[in-house]
This record gives structure tokens, C-alpha cells and sequence, in this order.
């Protein structure tokens, strides 16, 4: 069969190292059938899935029981960020890179996050453990520990504007802060996701100024919503963190062509649509986002910065959604390597497309986008996954997505070099 490419881009397979596809428990949400579909169409041959499952995902058993659930329905390969609670820290030290090469922190509770660190204690084992062990922390940069006690002293009531704009903007300060602290006392590796305003963006940037081993994410809806949209679109665009303010979007757009933004990750959390229809404090956060994430992106980068060839815009691109996140994760080496040859994972993107988003067009198991009346340039064509089509245009292949894991014949027995470069430890303070 003839592939076309005339007028098209070649793109290296979008590795989205944020998705929440909800298997076990929460498939009402989303499901390994549509979840990866959506990633087909929207140019991503790689996820990198989260653990707020239920149950949760704390064991290597588990991640084997997942990983039976989810092969023969996925067209995408995959990977699993593991969880901890307070009761399964030292579980972290059981993880081999073949396993996992990342552990996914939350310091704040809200729907769908069972396990989270309060105690400081915990929190500081959890980097210690980590930084031991070589393997990645990527956080959930909101903390409202101080706000919560405050909350509950005062009574005050939840309202709807006062959470979702003040509250948890300090809580985002908070946790980074925080973060920033800890990785400096151990040298642990750390990844902080979906950073949503300009003082994170800042206090990440002093950080990395100084050397310290922090690199960040943010996602496509910060980039691409503010606030003021929250009128037109309510509790569909309510977010953990939430959708900030234009000062912060457009703090984050600078990050990202600055190239201070390592990885853009979707943070596909769908939610039915019954459920986003709540009265606003009971609407779960999250929203689908894994097919958009490259063209809402490309789309942005066109309007924003006119003057930026499309060349280096999907250079920038194929930075944050392939090079880097394959490089933080270990899939540089689950996915082959550069001597011998990597797999064939790859996009074919027309920058000239331009169409109109709708829910026909969304494959997520609920069938709804954010995005729903955006006119978006660029679309993905065709995917390509391990030199297989999943996606050419309007329809999709087969569903030979595997896991990355032992079972990867192209993982060697032992990883030539060390999956987690240890992070240099700095002396702790006297
Ligand atoms: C996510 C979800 O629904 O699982 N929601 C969200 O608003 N981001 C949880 C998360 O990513 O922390
Ligand atoms: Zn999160
Ligand atoms: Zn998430």
C-alpha cells in the first residue's frame, strides 16, 4: 500500500508520559480501547500511564495484572508511573527500570487521588528512598495542607471561585517550594507536572539556575485555556492544578519556546460527561486531552509566535513530546537503541490542515474535548507504531500495543548504561 507524504512532516511517534486511562476500576472514565485510540489520532505511539487506579498501583504483581488487562486492547505501547502511599514507601526499592523508572507523588487529596503524602516525614523518606534507588520522582505540584487546616478552623465554605483561583495557586507555590527543598537535601531526580502559573515557572527556573535536578511538564490546557473561559465552558475545564490566568499562560508559552519546559504532557483524565455536569465543587477535575495534545499545541505555536518557522515548531515539538520525555523515562532504551536501530514509531503531520474540532471527532470513551468548536491547525495523518499503521487518517490498526517492559525482546537482559543517572547529591546543610 502507497503512503502519501508529499507536503507532509515526519515526526517521531509522540510519547504522552502523562495519561490516565483508568484501568482497573474506573473504566466508566476511560478505557484502554478508546483511551488509545485517541492517542492513534492525535500522533502518539507511547503512554506512559498513572496510578490512581483503583486499586491503586503500589506492586510489581499489580503492574504484571495490569498489563494482562490492558495488552490486545491498546494500539499504543505503554508504561506505568507506580504509586505510594504512606504504607508502601519502601515498596519503591522492589522496582527494577525494566519495572518502572518513575513514581508518581501526590502532597494534596481531591476524586481521584487516594494516596497522598501529608506527613513531612514521609514525604522526606520518599525522596530519600528515591534518590537511594536512582529512580524518578515525578509530583503532583499542588499542597493546601495549610489551607485545609484553615478551611476546616474557619468552616469555611468550598466556593467555587475562591477554590479554583486562590487556594489552590498557593497550594501549587507550596508544593514546589517544597520540592525544590527536598531534592536539594537528598539530589533526588524530580519531575513536576502540569505546573499551571508564572511563580512555579520561576521558582523552577531558579532551581535548574543553581543545577539541581528538577525538570518540569505542563500540558496543553494551560497552554491553551484561561480562566475567563471557565464562564463559556464551567466545570469541563476545571483541572487539579486549575486553569490559571493570561499572565501565566503566557509565562508558560515563554517557558516553552525558552526551552526551560522539558516535557508537555496531556494529563488525559476524562470524566463522564454526568460527572463534569455537577454543581461545581462535586465536578471530578480532569479532562481528555491525549488526541489534541500535539495539534492544540502546534496550533498555539502557530498563532503565538507567527514568525517561528513550521520547521522549528515541530522541532520544539518533537523535543518535548518524544526526545525529552524518552530520555527522563528510559524509553530510549526500552525502544532500542541509536546504534543498532530504534523502533519504527512515527507521525506523518499536514501543517497546512486546518479543521474544526467536534465531539465526532473525540475517540475518549465519553466522547467529548474541551476543544469542541477550536478551529486547530495541523493533524496528524498518519501514526505509525513499531512500523505498523495504527491510524491513517480515518481509521485504525490493530490493537498490538505492548507493554515495555521484560517482555520487550528489544530490552536487554541488563541496561548497557544505568536507566536513573544518579543524581549528584549535594551536601546537606550543617
Ligand atoms: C487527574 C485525574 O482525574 O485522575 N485530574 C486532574 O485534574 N489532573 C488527577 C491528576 O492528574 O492529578
Ligand atoms: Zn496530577
Ligand atoms: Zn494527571
Amino acid at each position: 500500500r502507497t503512503l502519501r507524504a508529499r507536503g507532509l512532516h515526519l515526526l517521531p511517534g509522540v510519547i504522552d508520559s502523562h495519561v490516565h486511562f483508568r484501568t482497573p476500576g474506573l473504566t466508566h472514565k476511560e478505557d484502554w480501547a478508546h483511551g488509545s485510540r485517541a492517542a492513534a489520532a492525535g500522533g502518539v505511539t507511547t503512554v506512559i500511564d498513572m496510578p490512581n487506579t483503583r486499586p491503586a498501583l503500589h506492586t510489581v504483581e499489580r503492574a504484571h495484572q495490569k498489563a494482562e488487562l490492558i495488552e490486545g486492547t491498546s494500539l499504543v505501547d505503554f508504561r506505568f508511573h507506580f504509586g505510594v502511599s504512606p504504607h508502601t514507601v519502601e515498596t519503591i526499592r522492589d522496582l527494577s527500570p525494566r519495572v518502572a523508572t518513575s513514581v508518581k507523588v501526590f502532597m494534596t487529596g481531591h476524586h481521584t487521588a487516594p494516596d497522598v503524602i501529608h506527613d513531612p516525614k514521609v514525604l522526606a523518606r520518599v525522596f530519600a528512598v528515591a534518590a537511594e534507588t536512582g529512580i524518578r520522582l515525578v509530583l503532583h505540584a499542588e499542597d493546601d495542607g495549610v489551607f485545609a487546616l484553615l478551611d476546616r478552623r474557619q468552616g469555611t465554605p468550598r466556593h467555587y471561585d475562591q477554590y479554583e483561583r486562590t487556594r489552590p495557586r498557593s497550594g501549587g507555590i507550596v508544593a514546589v517550594t517544597k520540592i525544590i527543598e527536598l531534592v536539594r537535601r537528598y539530589g533526588t531526580a524530580a519531575h513536576v507536572l502540569h505546573v499551571s502559573s508564572a511563580e512555579e515557572a520561576d521558582l523552577l527556573a531558579a532551581a535548574r539556575h543553581i543545577g539541581l535536578p528538577i525538570t518540569y511538564e505542563t500540558t496543553p490546557h494551560h497552554l491553551s485555556f484561561t480562566a475567563a473561559d471557565t464562564h463559556r465552558l464551567g466545570a469541563r475545564i476545571r483541572l487539579s492544578p486549575a486553569i490559571r490566568h493570561s499572565d501565566d499562560q503566557q509565562r508558560l508559552w515563554d517557558a516553552l519556546v525558552g526551552g526551560e519546559i522539558s516535557t508537555l504532557g496531556s494529563d488525559h483524565a476524562p470524566h463522564t460527561i454526568e460527572e463534569k455536569s455537577r454543581p461545581a465543587p462535586d465536578a471530578p477535575p480532569g479532562l481528555p486531552g491525549v488526541q489534541e495534545l500535539l495539534t492544540a499545541v502546534f496550533t498555539g505555536l502557530r498563532r503565538r509566535f507567527p514568525h517561528t518557522s513550521v520547521d522549528d515548531s515541530l522541532t520544539l515539538l518533537a523535543r518535548v513530546c518524544s526526545a525529552e520525555p524518552a530520555r527522563l523515562f528510559g524509553l530510549d532504551q526500552q525502544k532500542g537503541s541509536l546504534t543498532e536501530g530504534l523502533d519504527a514509531d512515527l507521525v506523518l503531520f499536514d501543517p497546512e490542515a486546518t479543521w474544526l474540532m467536534s465531539a465526532r471527532h473525540a475517540h475518549t470513551k465519553n466522547h467529548w474535548s474541551a476543544y469542541e468548536g477550536w478551529t486547530f491547525t495541523g493533524r496528524p495523518t498518519t501514526t505509525i507504531r513499531r512500523g505498523e499503521i495504527i491510524w491513517d487518517g480515518t481509521s485504525f490498526g490493530p490493537a498490538g500495543g505492548v507493554w515495555l517492559d521484560a517482555r520487550n525482546p528489544l530490552a536487554t537482559e541488563e541496561p548497557a548504561t544505568p536507566h536513573h543517572p544518579r543524581a549528584t547529591r549535594e551536601p546537606a546543610p550543617a
